[in-house]
Parts: structure tokens; sequence; C-alpha cells
């Protein structure tokens, strides 16, 4: 049988990526972050979208070369349509099908957020089969997002609950800018919590319904600790910074399962899966093996490389829409936002 190689562009945000699959195994994944966002302690569009336009070639370049595969080998393209950045998303889009055109090869939309969803199913060689079994539970958790969705199949994705203020990854960064850590936060208060006590600190805990959430509430909590204390004792961010870390994260991923256990029961779904740039948190990822192997749940915990945004996982998701039939055509235009429905 044939085999299919896709090629997968992502743009949607700070990292221009390209991918190539062959039947779903990773051949090529290529990352280039931009480093220009952290002066500003958060990503600005404008430049996000130069920066895409500057690497979107050489990026591309590398992912076939270090697949070894010809651009006359490719089944297809597939890009990250949205949510994200609008200028953002039109450089990967513009560039996706003047590709696919002059190639004659057909052209795949993607949703960025079912691709999150749909990294566990990257495979490293083609022996690997462990990959979730529909339907299951997925925590979506990242700079943007803090969402629960049930996952019924590829292409049919129900958003359950979700944040109704700040995402999970936004508590991180700006409890971390707070602290005066570096953009964004959320990485160095994993490594500093892993000092700290997690008791040290009491923090806000919302009370919302359903499956829903809410961390702006807990930010502000924070803010007005730290606040506080500091006019008691000017060291305090400086002597308390591992406690405050462990604090917060422990906060944080209380808050997260809460609703993901919620979920779980009254759901009756015992595949769990966590996706997004805040499942590389080791403190979440710890909490989530142990309310796993506690509550009988099968536990799906990406590699850290397909946490945060990559293209390997776009390939994926193309993979399963090309498999269907799903092609787009060249008048697709990006889009921002979506709706409860992914
Ligand atoms: O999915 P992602 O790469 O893209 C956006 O949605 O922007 O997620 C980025 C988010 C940031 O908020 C970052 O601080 C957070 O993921 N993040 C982490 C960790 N690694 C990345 N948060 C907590 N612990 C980590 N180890």
């Amino acid at each position: 049988m044939q085999s299919t190689i896709i090629l997968g562009i992502e743009s949607s945000c700070d990292d221009t990526s390209a991918a190539v699959l062959r039947d779903g195994v990773m051949l090529s994944n290529v990352i280039a972050g931009q480093k220009v966002h952290e002066y500003y302690g958060g990503v600005v569009p404008e430049l996000a979208s130069r920066a895409h336009q500057q690497n979107i070639i050489p990026v591309v370049h590398k992912a076939l070369s270090d697949a070894g595969i010809d651009k006359s080998e490719l089944s297809a393209v597939a890009f990250t349509r949205g949510p994200g950045l609008l200028g953002s998303l039109l450089v990967g889009t513009s560039f996706a099908k003047g590709f696919a055109q002059a190639l004659q090869l057909p052209l795949i939309e993607v949703n960025h957020l079912q691709a999150h969803v749909l990294a566990h199913f990257i495979r490293n060689n083609e022996g690997e089969t462990d990959v979730p079994e529909f339907p299951f539970l997925c925590l979506l958790v990242s700079g943007g997002n803090s969402q629960l969705i049930v996952v019924r199949s590829a292409s049919d994705m129900e958003i359950v609950g979700q944040t109704i203020d700040d995402a999970a990854g936004e508590a991180f960064d700006k409890c971390a800018k707070v602290m005066g850590l570096p953009y964004p936060g959320g990485p160095f208060v994993d490594r500093l919590a892993q000092q700290g006590n997690r008791a040290a600190f009491k923090l806000s805990k919302p009370e919302i319904a359903g499956y829903d959430y809410s961390f702006s509430g807990l930010k502000t909590s924070f803010l007005y600790l730290v606040r506080d204390k500091e006019l008691e004792n000017p060291e305090f961010i400086t002597e308390n910074l591992n406690d405050l870390c462990a604090s917060l994260q422990a906060t944080i991923v209380d808050i997260l399962l809460k609703k993901l256990i919620k979920a779980a029961n009254e759901l009756k779904i015992k595949t769990i899966a966590v996706a997004g740039g805040v499942s590389a948190n080791s403190g979440l990822r710890n909490a989530l093996l142990e309310t796993g192997a506690r509550r009988g749940w099968k536990v799906f915990i990406p590699p850290v490389q397909f946490t945060t945004d990559n293209a390997a996982m776009i390939a994926m998701a193309g993979l399963f829409r090309y498999a269907a039939g799903d092609i787009c055509s060249l008048d697709v235009v990006p889009y921002a936002r979506v709706t409860n429905q992914l």
C-alpha cells in the first residue's frame, strides 16, 4: 500500500513550525521560536507575523531535508487555519496555499486546538500502538485555552468546560511576571516550585458551576498577597520565591484536577489525556499520574516536544482529514476564534 506523507505547517502564534509525517510516524518536526517577544513580556502580533515571514521558507526546507523527503513525494499539505493571531495565521495559510498550488497537492485546513488533542496519535516508529481509544476526555491547557473536551472521534470533539476568564497558562505567566520572572513564566515557576513548599501560602480557588474554569481570582489573590507582604518586607519575593512558585503551581493543578475528576466521573470516561503548553508542567503531570492510578484511569501525557505549538500535530490532524477525504479549497481564509464545537 502506498504511504501517506503529509507536510504540516503551524504559524498560529509565535512559533513557526513545519513537520513531515509518513503514515502517522514523525520523520521531522522543526520549530523556530521568536525571541523578539521576550523584551515585551508577551507576544506582539505584528512582530510575530514578520518573524513568521522570515522563518517559514527555511523551516519548511529543513523539515523536508531532515525527513529525507523530496517535495514530489508529498501526499498533501496541512496547515493551521485557526484559532490564533490572524497576522501569524495568514503567513502559514498563504505559504501552504502557494506550496500546494505549485505542486498540485491537496490542501488540508486544521483546527489548532483539535491538533493539540490529536498529537497523542503521532508515533515515533511503526511499531508504536499505544494511542488513546475513543471516546476520551482531554484537558487542553495552554497560554490561551483551558478546556475540557470530550473526544468522540478525530473530527467529533465537544468542549464541555472552559475558562470563563484567564487560561491556566496565563495564570502561570501573569503571576510569574508579578515575581519578576521572565516571559513565559510557566517553565520558571515549574522549576522553582520543585524546591518549594506547596502549602506555604493559601491562594484563592474558584467556585464555578459545571466543568468551567476560572483563574482571574487566583491571579488577583496572588497579586494582593505579594503586594501586602512586600509592604512588610521588601525582600519578600526573593526570600520566598520557591514557596510562592510551589503554592501557585499546586493551586493551579488542584483547580485543573478538580473539574477533570468531576467530568470523568459524571461522564463515565476513564481514558484521560492532557495537551497544550501547560501539560509540560511537572506538577500537573505527576498529579495526573497519581490521580489516574488511584481512579483506574488510562492516562495519556504527551512527550514534552508535543506540548507546545508544533507542526507534527498539524500534520497528524491533517492525516485524519486526508483519510476522510476532507480537502479544502484555495479560497479558504484563517479564523481567529472558534465556537463550542471543535
Ligand atoms: O500551547 P502553548 O505553547 O501556546 C499558547 O497557547 O500560547 O502554551 C504556552 C503556555 C505558556 O503560558 C507557558 O507559560 C506554559 O504554556 N508552559 C508551562 C510550562 N511550559 C509551558 N506552564 C507551566 N509549566 C510548564 N512547565
